[in-house]
């Protein structure tokens, strides 16, 4: 199992972080994705972090939730508010079959290794892909000492590949329309691009 990176070792710390990433479009975020989800299906969750999705967003639709993360803090964190969170790494473990799969603001952390992620999502699910990724991001605003730091803290440990790197609107909507997107629209505050994609399970 991959150590988690340092940022996802304290669920405060973490929430503290993507609330002041987000600011006002924190919430929306969620409720951007959730409207892609419907109700009573079963949906898997990669790199789910705090699965507020989930606990805020998706609980009251009924949804037969798993959440997969790497980071031990994170899943006894989410199993404590009642989740079925599961220690998961997405590089090596067979991702279990669900209506919906989804993955949001993680694709990164794969780079350049995404293609076969998506391909194993297509594969698990059922019904649909949804994947939200970040296409506007720190290192594009803030200065280079700052963005060496926040690198450092989401490296994923021992993974040698990882360079710190980031789609931009156009290398996301390219990656997406080689999958044969079926939708895809920017979440307010054009932070993020979400892509829903059938799935071939
Ligand atoms: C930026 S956070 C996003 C969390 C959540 N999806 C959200 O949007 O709020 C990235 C998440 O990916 C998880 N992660 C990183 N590498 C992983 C891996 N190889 N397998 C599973 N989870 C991983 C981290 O622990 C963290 O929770």
């Amino acid at each position: 199992m991959t150590r988690a990176s340092a940022i996802y070792r304290n669920p405060y710390l973490y929430q503290a972080l993507m609330r002041a990433l987000y600011g006002p479009y924190y919430e929306a975020r969620y409720r951007a994705v959730a409207v892609e989800i419907p109700e009573e299906t079963e949906v898997v969750e990669l790199c789910a972090g705090d699965c507020r999705l989930y606990l805020k967003h998706l609980r009251s639709k009924r949804v037969r939730y798993v959440a997969l993360d790497n980071a031990r803090p994170l899943v006894d964190w989410a199993r404590r508010h009642g989740v079925d969170a599961r220690e998961f790494d997405v590089a090596r473990d067979p991702i279990p079959q669900a209506d919906v799969v989804l993955m949001q603001a993680s694709l990164y952390q794969f780079l350049p290794d995404v293609e076969p992620v998506i391909e194993r999502m297509l594969d698990a699910a059922r019904q649909r892909v949804v994947i939200a990724e970040p296409v506007r991001n720190l290192t594009q605003t803030l200065p280079a000492g700052i963005v060496r730091w926040a690198r450092k803290l989401t490296q994923p440990a021992g993974d040698s590949r990882y360079r710190g790197e980031r789609f931009d609107a156009e290398t996301l909507q390219s990656l997406f329309e080689r999958f044969d997107c079926k939708r895809s629209f920017a979440i307010p505050g054009g932070r993020e691009r979400v892509g829903v994609f059938e799935g071939r399970a």
